[in-house]
């Protein structure tokens, strides 16, 4: 979208345009509504309405009632933080004594308003002019206050109370970008920030060996989804690692210990992805009071009951043999029709073991297969505990 499109969209009439889509959206088709209202406006805003009507309904999921009010393009929608994320790092935050944030590079602000509702004052610097129209726009939709400056992040200097947030671009013209080099401003800039109090919102495959002394990489998922490794500069790390799970806020810290290795006990747990990609698998096991059943393989397993609100706990019914057709001829003695398959280590495509097996019982069951110790297991479970 043009910014001077948005700018319309801004006025009086814009907005009642705006209102009259989302009304009548649900019950006319974008044709006929398009062509009933470029009787009286431009083509352009009838579109940038249209659009802005559709984006508002997709970002419910992530932004919660604040979407209805708030305006999007496309792909700035696709790079905003879940509300529910940003709220907890904003809790975080503003426990930790922070006044102000400067949010380097805001998008539409979706972080942004998640600090100006905590009470923080922010300022948003991004280069994008719409972006940087519409995160204006929406923290005055959502009455909040808080400035927002269209530059770019190197030309503006952080105020000595301002704790700098960087939430680079992990997107290029080809689609995600996996290499911190390649996110948009790079590692090299971002790292220059956490050399003091800074927050920096990053891939979820953030490489460990690169995070720089002093900083802490906390790994968020939500909702079972990871969604972002958050790195916490010197003055506000206050862990080398941290696992949290969202909505709950469970955590774990650590340092990557590596854990110690037994033999599988009567249950197996299976840790949240927070906690495999912080490499806090060895504390999970200490925590529970069990130990891994093997170097390469992301499972904790104990010989008594536990649950634990990072992983997922399974009881072992018994193991089974991993060869298809022992396999079959004994999920068909446990009466089997329904089978849910996790594997780790193994090369199987679980649809497609699960349609030759050709199962005929009554019962569900889920089965775990495993590569331990170089062999291939398989184990028969039943879910104990999850979160
Ligand atoms: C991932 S988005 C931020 C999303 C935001 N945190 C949110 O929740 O809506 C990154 C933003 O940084 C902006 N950006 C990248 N490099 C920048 C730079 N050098 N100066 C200012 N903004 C920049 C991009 O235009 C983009 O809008």
């Amino acid at each position: 979208m043009e910014l001077d499109t948005f700018e319309q969209l801004l006025t009086p009439t814009g907005r009642d345009l705006l209102a009259e889509v989302a009304a009548r959206a649900g019950v006319e088709s974008d044709l006929a509504l398009g062509t009933s209202l470029r009787r009286d406006h431009p083509p352009e805003l009838v579109a940038a309405a249209v659009t802005q009507n559709h984006l508002r309904g997709q970002a419910r999921r992530k932004l919660g009632e604040d979407a209805a009010r708030m305006y999007f393009t496309h792909d700035a929608l696709e790079q905003a933080t879940r509300a529910s994320v940003s709220r907890a790092r904003t809790k975080r935050l503003t426990a930790s004594g922070t006044v102000a944030v400067v949010d380097l590079g805001c998008g539409i602000g979706g972080d942004l308003v998640a600090f100006a509702r905590a009470g923080l004052r922010v300022r948003g610097v991004e280069r994008d002019p719409v972006r940087a129209a519409m995160a204006r726009a929406n923290l005055g939709a959502l009455g909040l206050d808080g400035e927002v400056i269209e530059a770019d992040l190197g030309d503006v200097q952080p105020q000595t109370d301002e704790v700098p947030f960087l939430d680079p671009a992990r997107r290029d013209a080809h689609g995600r970008v996996f290499d911190p080099a390649a996110m948009t401003p790079p590692w090299d800039v971002v790292a220059q920030f956490l050399t003091r109090p800074a927050v920096v919102k990053t891939l979820p495959g953030f490489p460990h060996a690169i995070l720089p002394e002093g900083v802490e990489a906390q790994w968020v998922s939500d909702g079972g989804d990871l969604v972002e490794a958050c790195l916490w500069g010197p003055g506000l790390a206050t862990a080398p690692r941290r696992a949290t799970a969202l909505p709950s806020g469970a955590e774990l810290i650590g340092f990557g210990d590596p854990g110690e290795i037994g033999d599988v006990g009567g249950w197996l747990h299976e840790p949240d992805d927070a906690v495999i990609r912080a490499g806090l698998v060895g504390e999970l096991a200490t925590r529970m009071g069990g130990h891994l059943v093997d170097g390469h393989l992301a499972y904790v397993t104990t010989d008594e009951a536990h649950t634990d609100p990072l992983a997922r706990s399974f009881r072992i019914v018994e193991e089974l043999p991993y060869r298809e057709k022992p396999l079959r001829a004994a999920l068909t003695r446990h009466d089997v029709g329904t089978l849910t398959i996790k594997k780790r280590g193994v090369d199987v495509v679980p649809e497609q073991l699960v349609k030759r097996l050709k199962l005929k019982g009554s019962r569900t069951a889920t089965v775990i297969l495993a590569r331990i110790d170089d062999g291939a297991r398989a184990f028969l479970v039943e879910e104990t505990g999850h979160g």
